[in-house]
């Protein structure tokens, strides 16, 4: 079981990128199912057809669904925010604006991952590739399940105990709207349901992120910081889709400077994603829409490589604390201790092996600072922090 979440900036080409990937998947005899968690839906425009809540067949051994976020929402959240909402109520404050209270950002897309967790839990797929919102919720969303759980952990045993001791006695003395057994009942299985989310996902063997990105500088930088984060919540990525890429057939003068650009954006790329495989897809003639035209881009992207079993989850490095120290631990393999450089330049840090030189876009726990040493030691750099706050 498999499962590849695509994501990237706005418009770079994610959902045609995901379709053409699960397409492909299905075609390498996987069972596959490709899900929309993005509210702007557009995966059905990718395969020309009609897609709805639940999982239809858009190619054979290919089911395709875009997730109804808010009927995700409702089912699993909503005895809970009735019951804070008439906890509020009580309180003076009522309708939308309440409800605008219970539903946290990212709250819809994190429900969204709940129904891929069915899924992928169901047996009935060898592969779910997941077409993301834009970087930025997916990003917020996949640090969603820590947050929740730290929540969780600490006010939904206690609560229920107090709860159901004090419930016959409350109700006597006051008109708080006391919880019933029941809304503990759906906050337990929504928690149950997060941890579950958050194992899947963690697990490399499983999920990775596919970045897809444009050689351009804007959709450059957002990638970086997406990669450096998700490094840092411990997911793998597995592959690099650089979309858009000008074609040496076209040989007309207006694009010589694009050309340019693009030579020295693809090199960047390069430097920045040094550690996962990157695949250049050709801007094509045409909007990429349909079977057809979403299997000749699956063919140009991956060959005959089987698009999922093919690709491995990757963390190349891992943000550990220990005694106010922070440490980057960056795997570097066959490097020896006299190749080894480090510097750093502004949030970014270099590292230098032999004629190899890398990039890494710090996290903003990093950038306030200093690099104190870095030392190398069975292919792992280690780079540690001193205490900040200098
Ligand atoms: N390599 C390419 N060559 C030509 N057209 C492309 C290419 N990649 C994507 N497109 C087209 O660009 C448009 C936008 O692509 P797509 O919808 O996949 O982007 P997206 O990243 O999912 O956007 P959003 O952030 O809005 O979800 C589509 O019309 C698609 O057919
Ligand atoms: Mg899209």
């Amino acid at each position: 079981m498999r499962i590849v979440l695509v994501t990237g900036k706005g418009g770079v080409g994610k959902t045609t990128v995901a379709a053409a990937t699960a397409l492909a998947a299905a075609e390498h005899g996987h069972r596959t199912l490709i899900s929309s968690t993005d509210p702007a839906h557009s995966l059905a425009d990718a395969f020309e057809a009609a897609l709805g809540d639940e999982p239809t067949e858009v190619a054979p051994g290919l089911m395709g669904q875009q997730i109804d976020a808010q009927s995700q929402l409702d089912r699993h959240w909503g005895a809970i925010r009735d019951q804070l909402m008439s906890v509020l109520g009580w309180g003076g404050v009522e309708g939308i604006e309440a409800e605008e209270f219970l539903v946290f950002p990212g709250m819809d897309e994190l429900f969204a991952l709940l129904e891929v967790d069915r899924h992928a839990r169901s047996g009935a797929f060898d592969v779910i590739v997941v077409d993301c919102a834009p970087t930025a919720e997916t990003l917020r969303l996949l640090s969603l399940p820590e947050v929740l759980s730290w929540y969780f952990e600490r006010i939904l045993p206690t609560e229920r105990r107090i709860m159901r001791a004090a419930r016959p006695i409350l109700t006597r003395f006051t008109d708080l709207p006391v919880p019933e057994d029941d809304v503990f009942v759906a906050a337990q299985s929504v928690f149950d349901s997060v941890e579950s989310v958050k194992a899947l996902l963690g697990d490399p063997r499983v999920a990775s992120a596919r970045l897809v990105v444009n050689p351009e500088k804007m959709v450059i930088d957002e990638a970086r910081r997406t990669y450096t984060y998700l490094g840092l919540f411990g997911y793998g990525v597995d592959g690099v889709v650089v979309n858009r890429v000008l074609p040496e057939e076209v040989s007309d003068p207006y694009f010589d400077r694009w050309r340019a650009i693009q030579k020295g954006h693809l090199h960047t790329i390069d430097e920045a994603f040094a550690d996962v495989p990157r695949l250049r897809l050709r801007l094509f003639d045409d909007e990429m829409v349909g079977l057809d035209r979403l299997r000749l881009m699956a063919s140009e992207l991956y060959g005959d490589v089987d698009p999922v079993g093919g690709f491995e989850a990757r963390s190349p490095f891992r943000v550990t604390e220990s005694e106010g120290r922070v440490v980057l631990e960056v795997a570097v393999a066959f490097a020896h201790r006299d190749e080894v450089e480090v510097f750093r330049r502004g949030s970014e840090l270099f590292v230098g092996v032999g004629p190899y030189r890398r990039s890494f876009v710090l996290p903003d726990s990093l950038r306030r600072r200093r690099v104190e040493a870095a030392r190398l030691v069975d292919g792992v750099l280690r780079v540690s922090f001193d205490g900040g706050e200098g």
